[in-house]
């Protein structure tokens, strides 16, 4: 499972390390329905404003180790809470977005009656910024960002499979995140309950350092590779 701290190196702000604003804004005052409710114009510059950003943005050695180890590991599933993209960008293929993904544009859902299924999302290429201010083409309801936004539910089946991935795997790396974030903080007690060893890969102490079974102190994108390597010279040495 990784966090904001595994695409620091990539140049991408984390939420609550010192200088963690977002283009000068605090998230939580932008990221929310409400702050789209009062003004979706302030809400879509600022998306835009930061996929530009994020477009500048390139996977780091961090995010190629986890798609490497996917193909080294007979059974592995990255859970992310980031939506940059970076780790697709990277290679992995077997991604669960916890919090959706910043480069899809969704529905809104404003005019839809009650009841009619839900528009169909768009995938935008990670630099392609997508049109300024967008309506949905087939209600015309406003788009929106595809994340989850400060104050809203997680997609239930996404959250699902996530736990699913907790309860079934046997080693849980739990890279860049300070675990305070619910229910992604969770995933972590619910391997471990499940009998999964858990590894922390953080520079910093969190609230899941007491807990976990190993915490490797340094940036995720020094010590996945090197957790990589490590695998590779066991493997042959076998
Ligand atoms: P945070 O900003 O809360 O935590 C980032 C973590 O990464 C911290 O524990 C840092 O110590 C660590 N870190 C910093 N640099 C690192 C590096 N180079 N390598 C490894 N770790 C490093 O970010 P998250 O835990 O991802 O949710 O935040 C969780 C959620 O909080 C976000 O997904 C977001 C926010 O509310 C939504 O937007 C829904």
């Amino acid at each position: 499972m990784t966090g904001a701290g595994v695409s620091a190196e990539s140049g991408v702000a984390t939420f609550r390390d010192p200088g963690g604003l977002w283009e000068g804004r605090r998230p939580e005052e932008v990221a929310t329905p409400e702050a789209f409710a009062r003004d979706p114009h302030d809400v879509w510059r600022f998306y835009q404003h930061r996929r530009r950003a994020l477009s500048a943005c390139q996977p780091n050695a961090g995010h190629r180790a986890l798609a490497a180890l996917e193909k080294l590991a007979a059974d592995f599933t990255l859970v992310t809470q980031n939506v940059d993209g970076l780790h697709r960008l990277a290679g992995s293929e077997n991604v669960i977005e916890l919090h959706g993904n910043i480069w899809i544009d969704r529905c809104s859902g404003a005019n839809r009656p009650p009841g009619e299924p839900s528009c169909p999302e768009r995938l935008l290429k990670p630099g392609d910024r997508g049109i300024d201010n967008p309506h949905c083409p087939v209600c015309g309801s406003m788009t929106r960002p595809g994340v989850v936004w400060f104050g809203e539910m997680l997609v239930p089946a996404v959250l699902e499979a996530a736990d699913q991935a907790a309860r079934s795997c046997q080693v849980m790396l739990v890279a860049g995140t300070s675990s305070v974030v619910q229910p992604a903080a969770g995933l972590s007690s619910l391997a471990a309950q499940h009998g999964a060893m858990v590894v922390e890969i953080n520079p910093d102490h969190t609230p899941l350092s007491p807990l976990a079974d190993l915490c490797l102190r340094g940036p995720s994108g020094v010590i996945l590779p090197a957790i990589i390597e490590q695998m590779g010279q066991s493997q042959e040495s076998h």
